[in-house]
Order: C-alpha cells, then sequence, then structure tokens
C-alpha cells in the first residue's frame, strides 16, 4: 500500500470564474492525522470538495493511493476509501436512526450490520426506531459520525464536525476520532476548535485565501501569530467555541 493515501497536486479550483483555490499541494499519509486550518472563506470546504470528487478542479491532479481520480466521481473515491463527513451533517432527518444507518452502509457492505457503529455511539442504540430529525443535535452529529465506521474507510475528512455542539457532546466526537486515528484511519480535519486539532495532528496546512501559507508539524507552528495573522482569534477562546 502505498504511504500516501490522499495527495493533491497543484489543484486550483472555484466557482464559475471565481477561482478559490491556487495550487495546492496537499498529502495525507496512511494512518495520519492532518489538520487543514485557515479563516472562514480560506477555502477548507472547497479543499475537501474537490478531494471527495463532489467539485472538479481547473487545473492539478487528486490521488488516492497510487490511482489518479481526479475525473473520478464521488462514489468511486468512496469505493476507494475515502469518506467525507460534510458541513451541517448530512443526515435524513424524516428517516428513522435505524433506516439511516441502513442507507450509510456502502453497497458492497449491505450484508454487514452497523453493530460497529452503536458501539462507537452507544446513545443511539436505543433511538434506534426515532426519526433522526428528533435527535438532539449531537446525536444527530454522531449519526453522521457513525459513517465513518460503516464505510471502513482508509481516509475520513471531517469538516467543522463539532459546530455548535455542547462541549460535553464536542468531547464524545474527538474522542471517537481518537478511536478512528487509533484504528488506523487516516483523517482530514477541518476544525474550529484549533488547538484540539493540532493536538492529535501529526500534520497541519494552513490556508489563507485559497493557498497553502504553512504545512509542517504542529509544534512548527507559532499558534498565536497563525491566530492572530490568518483566524482573527486566540486560541480555543470563548469566542472560538461560542455557536452561531
Ligand atoms: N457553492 C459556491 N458557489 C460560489 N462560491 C462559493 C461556493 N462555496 C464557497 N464559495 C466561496 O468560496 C470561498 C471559499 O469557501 P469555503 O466554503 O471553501 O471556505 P471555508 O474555508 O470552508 O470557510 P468556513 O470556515 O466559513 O467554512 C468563499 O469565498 C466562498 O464564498
Ligand atoms: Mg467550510
Amino acid at each position: 500500500m502505498s504511504d500516501v493515501r490522499l495527495r493533491l497536486e497543484g489543484v486550483s479550483a472555484g466557482y464559475g470564474r471565481t477561482t478559490v483555490l491556487r495550487d495546492v499541494d496537499l498529502e495525507v499519509h496512511t494512518g495520519s492525522v492532518v489538520a487543514l486550518l485557515g479563516s472562514n472563506g480560506a477555502g477548507k470546504t472547497t479543499l475537501l470538495s474537490v478531494a471527495s470528487g463532489l467539485l472538479r478542479p481547473s487545473a492539478g491532479r487528486v490521488l488516492i493511493g497510487e490511482t489518479e481520480v481526479t475525473r473520478a466521481a464521488p462514489n468511486a473515491r468512496a469505493r476507494a476509501g475515502v469518506c467525507l463527513i460534510p458541513e451541517g451533517r448530512g443526515i435524513f432527518r424524516g428517516m428513522t436512526v435505524r433506516e439511516n444507518l441502513l442507507l450509510q452502509l456502502p453497497p458492497w457492505e449491505k450484508d454487514k450490520s452497523f453493530d460497529v457503529a452503536l458501539e462507537a455511539f452507544p446513545a443511539l442504540e436505543n433511538r434506534l426506531g426515532e426519526l433522526a430529525g428528533r435527535l438532539s443535535g449531537g446525536q444527530q452529529q454522531m449519526l453522521a459520525l457513525s459513517r465513518a465506521y460503516l464505510a471502513k474507510p482508509s481516509l475520513v475528512m471531517l469538516d467543522e464536525v463539532s459546530m455548535g455542539l455542547a462541549p460535553v457532546v464536542v468531547e464524545q466526537i474527538f474522542e471517537s476520532l481518537h478511536i478512528l486515528a487509533s484504528n488506523g484511519t487516516a483523517l482530514l480535519v477541518v476544525e474550529q476548535y484549533v488547538e484540539r486539532a493540532l493536538q492529535m495532528s501529526d500534520h497541519v496546512y494552513l490556508l489563507n485565501r485559497g493557498q497553502v501559507v504553512f504545512s509542517g508539524r504542529p509544534d512548527e507552528l507559532d499558534e498565536n501569530e497563525v491566530m492572530r495573522g490568518y483566524l482573527g482569534h486566540e486560541l480555543d477562546s470563548p469566542d472560538v467555541a461560542a455557536t452561531t
């Protein structure tokens, strides 16, 4: 198996005539945790869209392992082991928890059970018959995250999964990410809780206006300067944790 799970080479991408990402190089190594930081509008979600196949780059290449997937559709990338947990949960609120879990089992795993997700998120176990829309925000996010367990991906990309959740739930979410990482799943993490994201990361990329302005180990980053310069706030201060 290749040491590099995901590689973006010279990727530019945008929407219509607007260029967002400019000449981005990024690598996620097998089993590693990579934090992707940057201010609002820097292009983090756009980068995850390119990596997951939701958005075609205008230039550059995307590789999963050794295989170029620049033009491959999202489901082909899912089959290659890439899982995106998108911003805003991505669950079906009008369906039950059980139905949501069944839907999240990829077609090639349809005969498997979803027990592994219930082990990770026991809070879902006695809510299986409940409509997903009636779960708490934290439980909805756990349901969304259960895909990262069910599809057995080798890379999970997470777009602000702790957004808007109470601190105790944020703890549980991070705990589940630690479990995924310790099982050898590579993670590409976009997080508002910058300090926590850095603590669990092997490597960090900093995006500013669609360009990589820092790539290195978290301990090489002058955190406060970064916070002031690019994020506009201090580490894990109350306004960072505040919900919008
Ligand atoms: N679907 C879209 N159509 C047009 N422009 C978009 C679209 N999505 C994002 N953009 C623009 O692309 C730029 C980057 O957006 P993106 O969502 O990637 O940023 P982000 O780093 O994820 O920000 P945030 O921290 O707020 O989530 C922004 O200027 C945004 O307005
Ligand atoms: Mg975003």
